[in-house]
């Protein structure tokens, strides 16, 4: 089978296309490499062969949604320049979005992994990756919940204008058997008192990033209602584990800490989230695309709820850093108190597990921070974009 998974250089994606390379699968990515976009969170998965990296300068200068610019505001020869820079001495070929098709074929001749820089808002390229792939499975998307406060728009062009490109796409091309859509249990919005959201519940988001998703997550079921694309939905809890991003919560408390830094805890930290193992993540990802029922959509949990809180001390306690490194900060505004699913479907119909216990994979998190600290500082000391969000963001919350 021949995947193209979309977001694939982000945190789950890359942990996803671990698994697809383990079933013996090929696995085309596409991906523009924002800021959480890594070419390195694919490359130990690929045994050190090379990732073959299609660049495409007019994906990054003018791609389009039918027709409509959704990108881009740099020069073309900075954005050139900046593309290097990401792949950072990787082979690459270079086309362009419409002249993509050969060049992916004849990659995944030889290799198990194409990787494509492009948007999944560029119709052409899209259709160039279609051409080759079996199956969708579409994890891009701007994921921070703080940065869609302060930079909506971002977030629409991307989870929602993006997943309705592919969605286009998809329903034109004949013969793909599934497309899976990742959203999220924000969707619900708070769970009140002791409750846990079904698939069924009505949902209900209240932040620019869970809306956006929302948007995405009903297109995605409309397209099947409507065209009958064979499509599956998973709605997945907090994912925490190897290569997440710097910005998020489990890793940003373990450097800071690494680093002795303050620890800035959102208002007085209770806020109560389910915690999934990325490991976990991807294998119920794995089931869906393998046995999910069409049209069906899967809640995924780690069945582990904790406040924020307690999470951070855990952090603090495994590392021997004392609490005094808490900062207690301004609350996010909006922030949901709760979130939690019950996700018996997945567990019922197609077998889904945890393999171990939060403990166990909080500690495996903090001993890959603590023996990876290249990967992150590298993510610290040159993310420009990563500095100036930070800078702007706990400026308002000191
Ligand atoms: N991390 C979580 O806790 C969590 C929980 C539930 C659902 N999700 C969903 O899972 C998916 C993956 O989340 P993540 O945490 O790995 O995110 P991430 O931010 O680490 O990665 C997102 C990836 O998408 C790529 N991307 C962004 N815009 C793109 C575009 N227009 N075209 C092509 N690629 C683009 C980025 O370069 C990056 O590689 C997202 O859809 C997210 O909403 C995440």
């Amino acid at each position: 089978m021949i995947q193209l998974i979309t977001g694939g250089a982000g945190f789950i994606g890359s942990n996803y296309v671990k698994k697809t390379m383990e079933k013996g699968d090929q696995a085309i990515v596409l991906d523009s490499l924002t800021y959480a976009g890594n070419l390195e969170n694919l490359q130990p998965h690929v045994n050190g062969r090379n990732v073959i990296t299609c660049k495409d300068r007019r994906a990054l200068t003018e791609a389009t949604v039918d027709g409509n610019d959704v990108t881009t505001d740099l020069d073309p020869a900075a954005e050139r320049e900046w593309l290097l820079r990401k792949l950072d001495g990787r082979p690459y070929v270079e086309t362009r979005s419409e002249d993509a098709g050969p060049a992916i074929r004849t990659a995944l001749e030889s290799e198990p992994l194409v990787f494509i820089q492009g948007d999944i808002g560029d119709a052409k390229i899209v259709d160039a990756a279609l051409g080759e792939a079996d199956v969708v499975v579409n994890f891009a998307a701007e994921t921070h919940v703080d940065r869609s406060i302060l930079e909506p728009d971002k977030f629409i062009k991307t989870d929602v204008h993006g997943t309705f490109n592919l969605l286009e796409r998809c329903r034109r091309h004949e013969g793909l058997k599934k497309f899976v859509h990742i959203s999220t249990d924000e969707v619900y919005g708070v769970a009140e008192g002791e409750s846990e959201f079904k698939e069924t519940d009505p949902i209900n988001p209240r932040n620019p990033y869970s809306a956006s998703k929302a948007a995405a997550d009903r297109l995605v079921h409309a397209y099947n209602q409507t065209y009958d694309l064979p499509t599956n939905i998973i709605r997945p809890s907090n994912n925490f584990g190897p290569f997440q991003h710097p910005e998020k919560l489990i890793p940003k408390m373990i450097m800071n800490a690494l680093n002795d830094e303050g620890l800035p805890v959102y208002g007085d930290g209770k806020q109560v989230r389910d915690w999934l193992f990325v490991r976990d993540s991807a294998a119920a990802v794995d089931l869906v695309v393998r046995h999910g029922e069409v049209g069906e959509v899967y809640n995924v949990a780690g069945n582990n709820e904790r406040t924020n809180i307690s999470v951070v001390n855990s952090i603090l306690e495994h590392l021997s850093k004392d609490e005094s490194l808490i900062k207690h900060v301004k609350d996010r505004p909006g922030h949901d108190i709760r979130y939690a699913i019950d996700d018996s479907k997945i567990r019922d119909q197609l077998g889904f597990k945890n393999e171990d216990s939060f403990e166990n994979n909080l500690r495996e998190t903090i001993d890959w921070y603590v023996a990876n600290e290249r990967w992150w500082r590298r993510i610290l000391d040159s993310d420009e974009e990563f500095r100036r969000f930070n800078e702007a963001w706990y400026k308002e919350r000191r």
